[in-house]
């Protein structure tokens, strides 16, 4: 199972294809965030799956752009002092220290805008699969602030099945997004994609069991965001409310559910398979 660093290779063209620009100070402040970095997990994600059925890779570039702005508009306003009060992101300052509250509101806006600005302009396919892309984003963007909104209104006494729920929506949304993006550009079968949409929904319960314990236990330096954030501020997490032990248990139990989900696949989903095993073994 070999990482697809090619893919990584072609998110992070894009990126640089698709810069922003316009009016100045602003586009300054959206690539600011965009620039430092990441892991590029969903945009790789979305091509993998592209890959795997037997789309065409470089065709998909814009629509992942699209989804890794709007990734990076839910981070600049998750740091935000009005939610998680959080100054550091992907190594650096994060944007509303850099450029100002005000600012950083705008530049999540200007993200948000911006990735469906990319979708309808930049993505050449039939208008009727652009259309569903766009669907697929923008479904994926309202379960997100709704799992946001959990996020920040927790009950008194979250249980289990509440906290999947918010995790399914904050962050599973925009990596079944991800997966929904590519089966609206590609079409496969419906047997196939409802396959492949279950990989997505397992791994993005997953993917925020292991960001809630590497909170507690990764570093600054490594992580490239403050570690020990969520027990700092009170946030209501896999960690703070079940435990290290059982976030670890539950992590692993994802691992295996979400591998045997993704070895049952059709088509060729070879790359897919390094991205979802990575998911759960890194360490930042
Ligand atoms: C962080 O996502 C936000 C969560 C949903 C936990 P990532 O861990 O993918 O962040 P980047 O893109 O690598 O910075
Ligand atoms: C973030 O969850 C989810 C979204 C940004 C939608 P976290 O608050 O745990 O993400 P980090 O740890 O700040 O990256
Ligand atoms: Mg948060
Ligand atoms: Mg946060
Ligand atoms: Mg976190």
């Amino acid at each position: 199972m070999t990482f697809p660093d090619h893919l990584v290779a072609l998110v992070e063209a894009g990126l640089v294809l698709h810069a922003p620009h316009g009016e100045p100070g602003l586009s300054e402040a959206m690539r600011y965030p965009l620039e430092a970095g990441g892991k590029r997990l969903r945009p790789t994600l979305l091509l993998a799956v592209v890959d795997a059925l037997g789309g065409r890779v470089a065709d998909a570039v814009p629509a992942a752009v699209a989804l890794e702005w709007v990734h990076t508009f839910s981070l600049v306003h998750d740091d935000l002092p009005a939610l998680d009060d959080d100054a550091l992101r992907r190594g650096r300052p994060t944007t509303h220290v850099r450029y100002g509250d005000d600012v950083a509101v705008l530049v999540g806006d200007a993200l948000l805008n911006g990735a469906y600005g990319l979708v309808l302009h930049q993505l050449r396919c039939p208008a009727s699969r652009r259309a569903l892309v766009l669907g697929a984003l923008v479904d994926g963007v309202s379960a997100m602030i709704a799992g946001q909104h959990r996020d920040v209104r927790p009950p008194a006494a979250p249980d289990e099945a509440w906290l999947k729920e918010m995790c399914a929506r904050k962050t599973g949304a925009l990596l079944r997004a991800a997966v929904a993006m590519a089966v609206a550009l590609v079409g496969p079968a419906p047997s196939w994609e409802a396959a492949y949409l279950a990989v997505a929904d397992e791994l993005g319960v997953g993917f925020q069991i292991v960001d809630d314990v590497l909170d507690a236990t990764g570093s600054d330096a490594v992580l490239g965001k403050p570690a020990g954030s969520d027990a700092d501020h009170g946030k209501t997490t896999y960690v703070t409310v079940l435990g290290l032990a059982r976030a670890r248990a539950l992590a692993a139990e994802s691992a295996a559910r979400a591998s045997a989900l993704v070895a049952a696949l059709p088509g060729r989903p070879e790359a897919l398979a390094a991205i979802v095993a990575r998911v759960y073994t890194r360490d930042r």
